[in-house]
């Protein structure tokens, strides 16, 4: 094996995007515990937002991505992302990417919530993602600058004596240990919507990058923000996938079993207003008895503009032709997690985060609709300037060996499933002090380790442990936030903190 310049945890649009632009300079390994194309990357349906109609720009895009964050935007982070998105965006467009154009052969520009003109440019209709991910492999496919590792698990980040990230242990499918060294280690392993048992998200995306970082000292911050999206197809009272944001833009409305539109009276926007919005008044909806659906009677051709929605609702038996969707909310998008700056570096040199495992600033308290693969792309470009103009020092490369352990998770007293479930129940759409205190004191009755040496556990505990450490932070986050503001809504601190808006306060954790 090629000596590795940059190691890549993950294999979403950051992860593809940073190895695109490094390709023909650094040797890059991705390295991912599923399949290259296991991602919420590869799922994402309605698009990617810029500024990039005529009757649009920046600085609007700038407007609604913070409005949408509630005041807790990085403004210039964001302004970055706005800026700098228009341009990868022209990037892509010239270099083939395969964006849905208008019979004139314009754009096709959508519309999503909280947006205030149309900017969101797709790809096969509802398979933005998709052809995205398959575009940027399809470029990287001939560098042989690239190595691929897929089915293994990155369980820990190797640090030497000065606190340097020199490199990662994993563990393949047969549970061997491995270790990789590089000079730069890259977090792009998406989020953790994974951990609420209602998630749009792909079952591996579990907040693997943040319980890594945590382990390995770096700040972590803003985990109590996180978005629930507001319409995912519900089947037999389960969610089964997303019905994209796209869907509402292009028309449909939300009704309840008695017929009465649910946002009428709720938001200016109504049914495109903010997805913690219409999230809560669904969630609501449903508390209270009723049944919520998507009315998409007024959308003309609705298959062929949304051919993957029409095939989920098929395989779960729900009949178009009715015109109602059955939907629920559920866990979408982290806007919190691994602290970086502008470029995507960490607390700890030599370790770098990106896309949604990043608490980069640019979604604030909420993130704007397609704002997602936008960072993806943004980030992944930044990150590689960075990379490309940073010397490689020599630096040490001895690391404190972890001390001779046996498994300290043999005997694991929870499962993910309960893990998922009690999450849900106390952590979800609606906080309050009991329901934090009581889950938090749940977390905390074990006597479990987060910074245990995990060399000798198996892949399957140290996923459930990772869970577990996750779900610790994220909830003395929610706990510590007493406003409610964005994706976290505490129904005993109703209102917005303004002191607390102006402090524009981040939560960090540090290993003691
Ligand atoms: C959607 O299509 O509704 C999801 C896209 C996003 O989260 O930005």
């Amino acid at each position: 094996m090629n000596k590795i310049d940059v190691i890549i945890v993950g294999s979403g649009i950051a992860a593809l995007q940073l190895a695109y632009k490094l390709s023909n300079h650094k040797h890059v390994m991705i390295i991912t515990k599923g399949q290259v194309k296991d991602s919420n990357s590869f799922m994402a349906q309605g698009g990617i937002a810029a500024a990039i109609a005529k009757t649009d720009s920046p600085q609007q895009h700038f407007h609604d991505t913070m409005t949408a964050g509630e005041g807790h935007g990085n403004e210039y982070r964001v302004n970055d992302l706005v800026e700098e998105g228009k341009k990868v965006i022209e990037e892509l467009i010239d270099a083939g990417a395969p964006f849905d154009l208008e019979a004139d052969g314009s754009l096709s520009l959508g519309v999503e919530g909280a947006h205030r003109v149309p900017r969101i440019l797709h790809s096969g209709g509802d398979q933005t993602g998709k052809k995205l991910v398959n575009f940027l492999l399809e470029s990287l496919q001939a560098s042989d600058h690239i190595t691929w590792m897929e089915n293994v698990m990155v369980m820990d980040l190797i640090l030497n004596r000065d606190g340097k990230c020199i490199g990662i242990k994993a563990k393949n499918s047969n549970e061997e240990l491995l270790e990789f060294y590089a000079p730069h280690v890259v977090l792009a392993s998406g989020g953790a919507g994974g951990l609420f048992t209602q998630s749009s998200n792909h079952p591996t995306i579990l907040g693997d990058g943040i319980a890594l970082a945590y382990r390995a000292g770096a700040s972590v911050g803003d985990l109590e923000f996180l978005q629930f999206h507001p319409t995912l197809l519900s089947a037999n009272g389960k969610t089964v996938g997303l019905i994209s944001e796209a869907v509402r833009g292009a028309g449909a409305i939300l009704v309840n079993d008695r017929g009465e539109r649910i946002m009428e009276g709720i938001h200016d926007q109504q049914d495109l207003g903010p997805r913690h919005v219409v999230a809560h008044e669904i969630f609501k909806q449903v508390t209270s008895g009723k049944y919520v659906f998507l009315d998409i009677t007024t959308i003309h051709n609705f298959k062929k503009r949304f051919p993957s929605i029409s095939q989920l609702c098929k395989a779960h038996h729900v009949d178009l032709s009715k015109g109602k969707i059955p939907v629920l909310p559920g866990s979408h998008f982290m806007m919190g997690g691994v602290v970086t700056d502008r470029w995507g570096c960490t607390s700890i040199k030599g370790l770098y985060a990106i896309g949604e495992v990043a608490c980069s600033g640019v979604h604030g308290a909420n993130r704007l609709a397609s704002n997602s693969l936008l960072e993806g792309f943004v980030y992944g470009s930044r990150l590689s300037m960075f990379l490309l103009k940073t010397k490689v020092e020599e630096y040490p490369k001895d690391f404190v060996p972890a001390p001779d352990n046996k498994n300290p998770l043999e005997t694991l007293p929870f499962t993910r499933k309960e893990l998922q479930e009690k999450l849900t129940h106390y952590v979800g759409i609606i906080r309050n002090n009991d329901s934090l205190q009581h889950h938090f004191a749940w977390l905390n009755s074990f006597s479990i380790d987060p910074f245990a040496n995990i060399d000798q556990c198996r892949r399957a505990d140290i996923q459930t442990y990772f869970m577990w450490i996750n779900s610790v932070l994220m909830t003395q986050s929610a706990l510590i936030r007493t406003e409610s503001r964005g994706g976290h809504i505490r129904s005993d601190f109703p209102n917005k903190d303004y002191k607390r808006w102006l402090r524009k306060s981040i939560i960090h954790y540090r290993k003691k």
